[in-house]
């Protein structure tokens, strides 16, 4: 069969060897979109799939306080409006049991629906992109062995102008087209990693990077904290800026607070970071937190003053 496309394409065979290189590479891409990579499925891609979902977090908007594991999240309020994250267990009809590999990928790393309409950017795929082909791969082998959940998904509450989905393509063409965060080559393994935990799966910037007009993540003040968190927290400063962020911490104290909440000074974390702390970064492995201390301690400190949200009950809000 290659031997004889190969033939095909030989310059004497003129028009037909033009219409035979064309189904090659039409064959050559299908074989790319339809991801025939080859997937050792079994008990270690299972685990590294349940390892993965962790550091990314799904559970926290997937899964509802009440309700049953990634069956669909309760409320996401935005200034943009109130989402629902979908149910994604594999239940054929409400779920995402009928989806290939190839539909799974796009979803999470170019924001497209099977039926090709674009998702909002409440789903942080912009962090997503930058995953490793493998481990959205082993994401979905986990997802496909958890309970299917008959439960519907509930639509969105937005206002009408953002209802039309066609509009976010031009969204994704400004910041979706930015160099996938995670992928930055680093001579030092251990940052590596931790700029893949942090930036590719816990999208820690999701919330500590403030944002544009348009809901885009600021590149340049990424991880500087913002006022206009997720329901209207004050998200904190995580870059080493030693009078505005976190310059004063030691990797004891970010490893520490990483794995159990607390501060150096004996405070708690509160609001969407316990949640953060709880299901993802506490129960990663001891190298997997090191990483993300590593990266985080060796951001390009940057001076950003606001009120953490814990000094906002305790100072007057325009004391800066
Ligand atoms: C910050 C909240 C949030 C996190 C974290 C999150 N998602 Fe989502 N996800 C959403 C929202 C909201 C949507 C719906 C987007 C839309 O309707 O446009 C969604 C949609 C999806 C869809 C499309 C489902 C469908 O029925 O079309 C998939 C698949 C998905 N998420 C998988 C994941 C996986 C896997 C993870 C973890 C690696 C994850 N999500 C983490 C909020 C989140
Ligand atoms: C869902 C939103 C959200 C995500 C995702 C998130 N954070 Fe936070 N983070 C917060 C909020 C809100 C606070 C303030 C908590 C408080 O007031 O106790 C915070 C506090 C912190 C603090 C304490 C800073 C200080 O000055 O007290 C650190 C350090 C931190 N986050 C690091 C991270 C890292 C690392 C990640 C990714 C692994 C991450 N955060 C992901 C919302 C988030």
């Amino acid at each position: 069969m290659r031997l004889r496309a190969a033939r095909a394409c030989s310059p004497a065979s003129g028009i037909l060897g033009v219409i035979s290189g064309l189904a090659r590479g039409l064959i050559l891409l299908c074989v790319i979109l339809a991801g025939a990579v080859p997937v050792t499925h079994g008990a270690a891609l299972l685990e590294r799939g349940e390892y993965l979902v962790r550091a990314g977090g799904c559970t926290n908007c997937h899964t509802d306080e009440q309700g049953a594991f990634l069956a669909g999240g309760r409320a996401l309020n935005t200034p943009f409006g109130t989402f629902y994250a979908p149910n994604i267990t594999p239940h054929r009809r409400h779920g995402i049991g009928a989806w290939t590999d190839a539909e799974f990928l796009r979803a999470m790393k170019a924001g497209l629906a099977p039926d090709g309409t674009n998702y909002y950017p409440a789903f942080p795929y912009v962090a997503y992109a930058g995953m490793r082909r493998e481990d959205v791969l082993a994401v979905k082998a986990y997802l496909d062995s958890i309970p299917p959940v008959a439960q519907p998904n509930r639509p969105h509450q937005l206002p009408w102008y953002l209802r039309f989905r066609p509009g976010l393509w031009l969204w994704k063409w400004r910041y979706l087209s930015l160099p996938a965060p995670g992928t930055t080559r680093d001579t030092d393994p251990l940052r590596q990693r931790g700029a893949y935990l942090v930036n590719a799966l816990a999208h820690c910037g999701e919330c500590h990077t403030p944002r544009d007009w348009f809901g885009g993540l600021i590149d340049a003040r990424r991880h500087a904290g913002t006022v206009n968190g997720p329901d209207g927290d004050v998200v904190p400063n995580i870059t080493p800026d030693r009078k505005t962020g976190i310059g004063k911490w030691s990797n004891d104290d970010l490893l520490f607070y990483l794995q159990t909440g607390l501060t150096a000074d004996g405070d708690s974390a509160g609001g969407p970071m316990a949640e953060v702390i709880d299901n993802i970064t506490s129960r990663l492995t001891k190298a997997d937190q090191q990483a993300i201390v590593r990266y985080v301690l060796s951001l390009p400190p940057i001076e950003n003053s606001l009120q953490s949200s814990r000094a906002k009950t305790e100072r007057d809000p325009y004391e800066y």
